[in-house]
């Protein structure tokens, strides 16, 4: 029946080893056709209903047609797949998030698959060395999955026993330019399984107007902006301390005026004061009328911070064996010492009296304030461990565009940068990166990407206005939805 049957050629081989006269014959069993007929139609019937089984959607999109044209004539069969071509567009026209939801995105997902990386997976795997090449055996990591939201693919995939999230984090440029995406993102998913994140476009490459002001007085997480992934990206500022590090241009001032916009209703309110910081005297002066303390030479900023230093020691006096956290009141509201260019008070500064003065006063601030209503922002250019040396006592930290890559991880902690905070890549003109921030937040360990929202200054002038004629409401206000 064949002419050749596997094992024939073996069966004629013959080997000996050079220095002695012994031959190897190779035991060649002979297995009768029928029963690699057999197996191999075992096999088939087995490969059919293993693919029914796993994509029965898919294997319903080829047969159905199919049997229809076969059994009715084609005309039903290419009628039937123009009606579901044109229901689909109807839906996908007429309401198209859930489309997407439900449709678009695993159908996009499943081609991405397909073209890009299941295509380019095992070049890419072996040149950027994650695979290994053994005995002329390929090992080479699994693709288990590929997921698409709105801006990025996510691609589940599992390591090689015995590989590290460090062997992966190392090489994310590699996996951006191989599977053509201007960057990569590394999670843990789980034990052995790692997230790789893949951006399809830039949604934070436009700029973001000013965010409206909102109706309700909160000094909850505080919206300045919006994340990578659509969603609104809040700060928290009651509870914590926040340091802002960017070069000269990068968007210092928009967190900082966002920040301040989105507390202007608890303001108001009386639940927050804002003491203001402005050594240079350009950011901040701006709004002089919506702060309750407003410093800008070094003496006055050192009797600023000593005094918040009074208020939060005496509250901490009262609050002993009482309570263990702060709630805002109109009588004991959350004070937030906003300090724009902090280098200019602590390194910069030539006075050493003042200098150690005002260090001293932050120091206390930063490590004693959090539980008793008082909270720093701080906003600073020169991230260098001698310029700010209370750098650590900041729990959230934000990295702007920063000018060399070794200041993203002095900002935002070690390996931050392997992880993808490529702070020191954002673009340098502004209406591409000013605002653009990587964060990492106390609880977890992955940098987050966002752009702030900017607040021109005909927005702080409007700020102001309405803050200082005091009438009820803030004409900015969010409607309630
Ligand atoms: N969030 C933002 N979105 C777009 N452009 C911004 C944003 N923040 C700042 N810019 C632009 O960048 C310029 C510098 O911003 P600024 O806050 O003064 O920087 P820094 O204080 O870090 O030196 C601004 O004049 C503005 O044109
Ligand atoms: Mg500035």
């Amino acid at each position: 029946m064949f002419k050749k049957l596997p094992g024939d050629e073996a069966q004629h081989l013959v080997s000996t080893t050079p220095d002695t006269a012994v031959v190897f014959r190779p035991a060649v069993l002979r297995t009768p056709a029928i029963v690699t007929i057999i197996i191999f139609t075992w096999r088939l019937l087995a490969g059919i209903v293993r693919l029914l089984w796993r994509h029965p959607i898919a294997s319903a999109v080829v047969t159905v047609p199919c049997a229809l044209a076969w059994l009715h004539g084609w005309q039903w069969g290419v009628a039937l797949i123009a009606l579901v071509l044109v229901g689909l567009t109807a839906w996908a026209l007429v309401d198209r998030p859930s489309f997407a939801r439900l449709l678009g995105w695993r159908l996009l997902a499943w081609w991405r698959l397909i073209w890009v990386y299941r295509r380019h997976w095992q070049p890419v795997m072996l040149i950027s060395g994650l695979g290994r090449t053994l005995k002329g055996r390929d090992y080479v990591p699994h693709l288990v999955k590929v997921t698409c939201t709105s801006w990025a693919d996510l691609v589940t995939v599992k390591m090689l026993t015995g590989q590290a999230v460090k062997d992966w984090s190392d090489r994310i440029e590699h996996l951006a330019h191989g599977f053509g995406a201007t960057s990569c993102r590394v999670t843990i998913a789980r034990s052995g399984r790692l997230l790789l994140a893949f951006p399809r476009r830039d949604p934070l490459a436009t700029p973001l107007p000013a965010l409206l002001i909102p109706a309700v007085a909160s000094v909850g997480p505080v919206e300045i902006g919006k994340r990578e992934d659509g969603s609104p990206w809040r700060l928290k500022v009651h509870g914590t301390h926040v340091l802002v590090a960017g070069a000269t241009g990068a968007g210092k001032g928009s967190i900082i005026w966002s920040t301040i916009r989105g507390l202007l209703p608890a303001v108001r309110a009386g639940l927050v004061q804002i003491w203001a910081l402005d050594p240079k005297l350009m950011e901040l002066s701006f709004g002089r009328a919506l702060f309750d303390y407003y410093a800008a030479d070094p003496a006055a900023c050192a009797d600023l911070l000593e005094d918040a230093v009074k208020v939060m020691q005496e509250r901490a006096g009262r609050f002993a064996g009482v309570q263990r956290n702060h709630i805002p009141t109109v009588e004991d509201p959350f004070v937030l010492v906003v300090v724009d260019e902090v280098a200019f008070l602590t390194a910069y500064q030539s006075d050493k009296g003042l200098k150690v003065r005002i260090s001293a006063a932050l120091a206390t601030l930063t490590t004693q304030g959090r539980a008793v209503g008082v909270g720093v922002l701080a906003a600073l250019q020169d991230p260098r461990k001698d310029v700010l040396s209370i750098r650590n006592l900041f729990p959230d930290k934000i990295a702007l565009r920063l000018d060399e890559s070794e200041q993203v991880d002095m900002v935002l902690g070690d390996g931050a940068r392997d992880r993808g905070a490529l702070a020191d890549l954002i673009s340098p003109q502004p209406d591409l990166g000013a605002g653009i921030a990587y964060a990492r937040l106390e609880t977890s360990p992955e940098p987050m990407r966002a752009r702030a929202g900017y607040v021109s200054d005909a927005d702080i002038r409007a700020m102001v206005a309405t803050f200082t004629a005091d009438t009820l409401p803030l004409p900015l206000t969010e409607e309630v939805a």
